[in-house]
């Protein structure tokens, strides 16, 4: 049986898609990089905003075609089907298995209920972790793997659907996840990227390694040449996490780090937990320990109460912090979260010039930032072929920074050194060094 997995949303579900492809290939699956092929159709979701959503829903309609005319197997997986369950069915009553983030890993019984012909759920609230456990084969050849340390969160942003879910945080037993990457590093991989919606918060309140503590014992690891993790928050980043940029050797000097919004008063019914000269404070700190550290981050724009004078404060952090690239959006109503019953709603126009705005400043920003690495070396550690032009090799430097570069294709899964000779808005062009 040949199956497809189609992947909204961040790297925690394109992570949660490679563990229900592990499961599947142990049994006896085949994975098929063309849909029309497959057997069975799963559909990874995302709902952190609208617009996901509405992908969503338009690919079932073309999904819904296939099952009328060759009657695959169609599950749902991921975000929407939690926030949604029973109901999903009804919207969408030609499926044949829903599952949250907390039960991918019963993936098996879904697609053995379902080929005889009944439903099968799991929407498996806070309590399962079970696919925390999960550990997926990388693909022959990889070179980078990502490794969940933590799920869930316990933050609760106004804004956020996320709390709801994937639930309450939990972490990991720091033995199991170094054991992961030992394995990982005996099958060549080089890179791993830790990954929890909060990953700063990594054992907090356990009895276990912290997560600094966590991030060497992982630099011993041999093998291993690089270590990043997503996503942090600025209130949870601690002075002895900072220290570790600079201080552990293959730790890459880069971090993500969401503010949100420039306005504390945004950021207070944001219920962030922490205000615009905090958040600062964080960056400052963070370039101090390590002065060439790259700093992306994420902002909403057109948040309920969100006026000139608001916005106008985030355009001022833009300016004044200069980090290396923001992923902006423009603010999308959740159901059930706390913002939906805020006053204020800022016209979907508005918050779209806004973010128009926002970004052409950034670009700018970035662009600086890009221009400024021409005639610098740079390790790059070389992923694969360029998408763009065959003859090339694409790779990142530390920073995450993606450089386009000619070179031979037995570098690919190696560390080389590259001059930048010309930086874009979204990466760089060099020559081998
Ligand atoms: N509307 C717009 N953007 C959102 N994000 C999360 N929830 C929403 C929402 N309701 C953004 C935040 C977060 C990123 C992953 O997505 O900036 O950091
Ligand atoms: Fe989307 Fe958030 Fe779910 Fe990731 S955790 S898939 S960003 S809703």
């Amino acid at each position: 049986m040949k199956f497809y997995i189609e992947t909204f949303g961040c790297q925690m579900n394109e992570h949660d898609s490679e563990k229900m492809s592990h499961l599947l290939r142990i049994n006896g699956f085949t994975p098929t990089k063309e849909v029309k092929d497959a057997d069975l159709v799963i559909v990874n979701t995302c709902s952190i905003r609208e617009k996901a959503e509405q992908k969503f829903y338009s690919l079932l309609g073309r999904f819904k075609k296939l099952k009328d005319k060759k009657g695959i197997i169609l599950g749902v997986t991921g975000c929407i089907a939690q926030q949604e369950k029973e109901a999903l069915k009804e919207r969408l009553p030609f499926i044949d298995f829903a599952l949250g983030p907390s039960g991918i890993h019963t993936v098996i019984d879904a697609v053995t209920s379902s080929r005889d012909g009944r439903f099968f759920y799991n929407f498996s609230e806070n309590g399962c972790v079970a696919p925390l456990f999960l550990r997926p084969e990388p693909a022959r050849g990889s070179i980078k793997a990502y490794v969940t340390i933590m799920k869930g969160c316990n933050n609760f942003c106004s804004y956020c659907i996320v709390p709801y879910v994937r639930g309450r945080e939990a972490s990991r037993e720091s033995g199991d996840i170094l054991e992961e990457i030992e394995n990982l590093a005996r099958k060549g991989i080089k890179e791993v990227i830790l990954l929890g919606q909060n990953v700063n918060s990594y054992n907090k309140g356990r009895d276990d390694l912290s997560f600094p503590a966590l991030l060497e014992e992982i630099n011993e690891i041999h093998g291993i040449e690089r270590i990043r993790f997503v996503t942090s928050h600025p209130k949870d980043l601690s002075d002895e996490l900072i220290g570790c940029f600079g201080m552990l050797d293959k730790l890459c000097e880069q971090i993500h780090l969401p503010f949100q919004s420039g306005s504390d008063r945004i950021l207070e019914l944001m219920n962030r937990g922490y205000t615009v000269s905090e958040y600062m404070d964080k960056i400052d700190r963070l370039r101090s320990a390590c002065s060439d550290i790259a700093i992306t981050a994420d902002c909403i724009v057109g948040f309920p109460g969100e006026d000139e004078q608001a916005f106008k404060e985030t355009v001022e952090l833009v300016k004044n912090v200069e980090l290396d690239g923001i992923f902006s959006f423009a603010y999308s109503k959740r159901k059930n979260t706390a913002a939906a019953n805020l006053d204020g709603e800022v016209p979907k126009d508005v918050a779209l010039k806004r973010l128009q705005h926002l970004q052409g400043i950034q670009k700018a920003i970035t662009l600086k930032k890009n221009q400024a690495a021409e005639g610098r070396v740079f390790d790059v550690l070389v992923e694969g072929r360029s998408k763009n032009s065959k003859d090339e090799l694409t790779g990142r430097t530390r920073h995450n920074r993606i450089v386009n570069f000619r070179g031979d294709t037995d570098m690919i899964g190696k560390i080389v050194n590259v001059k930048v000779i010309r930086g874009y808005a979204n990466s760089l062009k060099g020559e081998i060094a």
